[in-house]
């Protein structure tokens, strides 16, 4: 009977081992086949999150072989130039995703979209971008991180500030370097914290004037048919009284012609 048991006991450790490295060995093909990005780094948090770090790999486009059930993406320190459109459209659980400290100039319309309803952290600062379109953060009412871009305040980023749905506090991130018009002080001010300056002013006010000149111009029209209208008209009074006075015998006329010529 002992002798059996030790047996059973034996060949379950050896059952457990050999169950043991089947389960790693599933899990390690596992992965692979869902992959992680080429050099990233890929983690798996307790709550189910996954996380992908591809940070400082010198990447020059952003991967699209992320795993689709991915969380936290981090591409920070890369090279990356631009965000096309839909770059992250297969990522549907994305939470964070971090393209701090790239080359980044360009946004391209559409380029977060897909992540609307899930992306809680944006972070683009450390970048290269001039000019805020609002069509590339359609959608995204994220938290994000737009600091230290050489951003360009003007006009056209005054009319976008409406109709951006990101965190509002994210804005205060737009910190002008440049602006249009350049007098007017904002550069080094964050846009959203200095609300008394207004950039579509000096539009407004090239609007008054084309204004003023178009109803100049047609005042000036009016005026000078007013002027031709009265002179034709006079030329004809005055023709038309030569030719009664020419008329004999036409005395009581003659008083008609003289209140006429004080009227011309
Ligand atoms: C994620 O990718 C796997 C394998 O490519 C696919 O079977 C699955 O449906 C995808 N899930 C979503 C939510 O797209
Ligand atoms: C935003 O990014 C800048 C520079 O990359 C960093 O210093 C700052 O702490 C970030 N701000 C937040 C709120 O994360």
């Amino acid at each position: 009977m002992p002798l059996l048991s030790d047996w059973l006991l034996r060949h379950l450790v050896v059952m457990c081992l050999l169950l043991h490295s089947l389960v790693l060995v599933t899990f390690c093909f596992h992965d692979a086949a869902t992959g992680c990005s080429d050099g990233c780094y890929c983690s798996e948090s307790g709550s189910g999150g996954k996380t992908v770090r591809c940070s400082n790999l010198q990447l020059t486009e952003i991967p699209q072989d992320i795993p689709n059930d991915t969380r936290h993406v981090y591409l920070d320190f890369n090279l990356f130039t631009a965000v096309p459109a839909n770059a992250f459209a297969d990522l549907p659980y994305l939470v964070e995703l971090d393209l701090s400290h790239n080359e980044i100039s360009r946004l391209e319309p559409g380029a977060f979209r897909g992540l609307g309803s899930t992306l809680q952290f944006l972070d683009i600062s450390s970048n290269k971008l001039v000019n805020f379109d609002p069509e590339a953060f359609e959608g995204l009412r994220a938290r994000a991180n737009l600091t230290n871009n050489p951003w360009h305040c003007d006009c056209n980023l005054q009319m976008a500030m409406p109709r951006v749905d990101l965190e509002p506090a994210s804005l205060t991130g737009i910190v002008c370097q440049t602006s249009e018009p350049e007098q007017i002080g904002v550069q080094g001010l964050a846009f959203l914290l200095a609300p008394d300056i207004d950039l579509c002013v000096v539009m407004k006010r090239t609007t008054d004037v084309a204004m003023l000149v178009v109803m100049f111009g047609w005042f000036s029209m009016v005026i000078s048919y007013l002027v031709y209208y009265v002179r034709a008209n006079t030329e004809d009074a005055r023709r038309h009284l030569e030719y009664l006075k020419s008329l004999p015998g036409i005395q009581g006329k003659s008083e008609e012609s003289s209140t006429i010529s004080t009227v011309v």
